[in-house]
């Protein structure tokens, strides 16, 4: 309860204070600050698949390239990400590195209008480390959790926390998460300690918790959450699939960006965060969990359908507000841009409208 008692207060304070002067996205760059609005053809998109339909050869293959980011050493700027150690650090790092101001409600890249474009560069930059890094042949996954939460399947049962075809399953039981745990507590987790089976039982995860980017190896924590099951059913989905503005859709999918934070387990951004538990339940680190990516590509699918609904009005809407809790500051345009501080150029978020333009090449099935 701690963080959100604090971001109440923080979002309350915020309210009154000034907004800063910033761009759409933290200005510190160290790689590179070149818009890449090249025109590159895309000819052959890759075509990302549900995690399910991929054959038990594939789910490997992205599991094995998945461990290969973990084992490979840090490209981060280390005055940046000083505890950064492997390639999943880096990422996890910028995860991190970016998210900072949501909690003071001065920055960062959630409760803002360009919440799903920056989450689908960041996908983007992700899919190619594991191909272009770790021999990784397909598309990037996503996980529909729909198809899980309208099984009526036990949560222990579904295929993406398989210990051996998955992500492994829940953490060690721990009684008194709320003594102990160091991210949000919500109720409901069955688990939160460290993952006992699968890929990731051993992994050390180097960055985390929340803003801290010091050298702190720590386990991957989980805390299945049936709780969350209702939000995550087709229904809610049908709705914020018939969102008629994109702030309606921005809405559905994040919570209105003045969020009473309480009622975030209700959307189901969060809600396909919290149902994993553990770190997952972490604002700022929430990348410390794999499952994070496959989440997030489907959030960018879903986008993507919402776009192709009304294309010639969707690729180019875009608003809300730059800075969190602050509706008095400017709305988020095309031209601002998107920074994945030292991992990839700085990004025009018009660069990122359309998934096989600008930057982009990629398709769904
Ligand atoms: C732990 O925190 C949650 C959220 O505030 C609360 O609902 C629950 O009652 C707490 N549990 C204990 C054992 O204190
Ligand atoms: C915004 O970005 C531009 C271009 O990178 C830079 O010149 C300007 O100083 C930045 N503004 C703030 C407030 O950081
Ligand atoms: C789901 O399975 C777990 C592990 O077998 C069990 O403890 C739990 O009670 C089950 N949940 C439901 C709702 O049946
Ligand atoms: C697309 O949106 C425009 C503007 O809201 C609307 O006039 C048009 O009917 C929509 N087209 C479709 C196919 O929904
Ligand atoms: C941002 O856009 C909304 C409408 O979507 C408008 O009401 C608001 O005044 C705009 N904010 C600024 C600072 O221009
Ligand atoms: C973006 O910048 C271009 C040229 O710099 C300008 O023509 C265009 O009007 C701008 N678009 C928006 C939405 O600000």
């Amino acid at each position: 309860m701690r963080f959100w008692t604090v971001l109440a207060c923080l979002i309350g304070v915020a309210s009154a204070v000034p907004a800063p002067a910033a761009n759409s996205s933290a200005t510190t760059t160290t790689l590179a600050s070149t818009s890449a609005s090249k025109q590159s053809s895309c000819q052959n998109p890759i075509v990302r698949k549900e995690w399910r339909s991929l054959s038990i050869t594939q789910r490997k293959a992205y599991l094995s390239a998945v461990k290969c980011l973990m084992r490979k050493p840090s490209k981060a700027d280390k005055t940046l990400a000083p505890g950064a150690r492997t390639r999943y650090d880096d990422f996890n790092a910028v995860h991190i590195y970016s998210s900072n101001g949501l909690l003071t409600g001065t920055g960062g890249i959630h409760m803002v209008g360009f919440f799903l474009q920056w989450h689908r560069l960041f996908v983007w930059v992700y899919e190619k480390a594991l191909r272009d890094e770790c021999g990784y042949a397909g598309a990037h996954p996503y996980w529909d959790w729909t198809i899980d939460a309208d099984s009526g399947v036990n949560i222990t049962q579904w295929p993406i926390y398989d210990p051996n075809y998955g992500f492994g399953g829940n953490g060690d039981y721990i009684a008194n998460l709320n003594a102990t745990a160091s991210w949000p507590i919500v109720p409901g987790q069955t688990g939160g300690g460290c993952v006992k089976d699968g890929p990731f039982k051993d992994v050390m995860m180097n960055v985390g918790p929340g803003e801290s980017l010091t050298y702190n190896p720590h386990c991957l924590h989980r805390g299945l959450n049936p709780l969350t099951i209702p939000w995550l059913k087709s229904e809610r989905v049908a709705l914020a699939m018939a969102a008629d503005t994109y702030l309606n859709f921005d809405i559905a999918m994040q919570g209105p960006q003045n969020l009473d934070p309480t009622t975030a387990i209700t959307l189901f951004h969060t809600s396909g965060h919290y149902v994993q538990g553990g770190d997952s339940t972490d604002f700022i680190s929430s990348s410390t969990e794999p499952i994070f990516f496959l989440h997030h590509t489907h959030l960018d699918k879903m986008y993507w359908d919402w776009q192709m609904k009304n294309a010639s009005v969707r690729l180019t809407e875009i608003g809300g507000v730059r800075i969190p809790f602050h509706p008095e500051s400017a709305n988020v345009t095309l031209n601002d841009t998107l920074n994945m501080q030292w991992a990839f150029p700085t990004t025009k978020i018009k660069d990122v409208m359309h998934i096989q333009k600008g930057v982009l090449c990629y398709d769904y099935e």
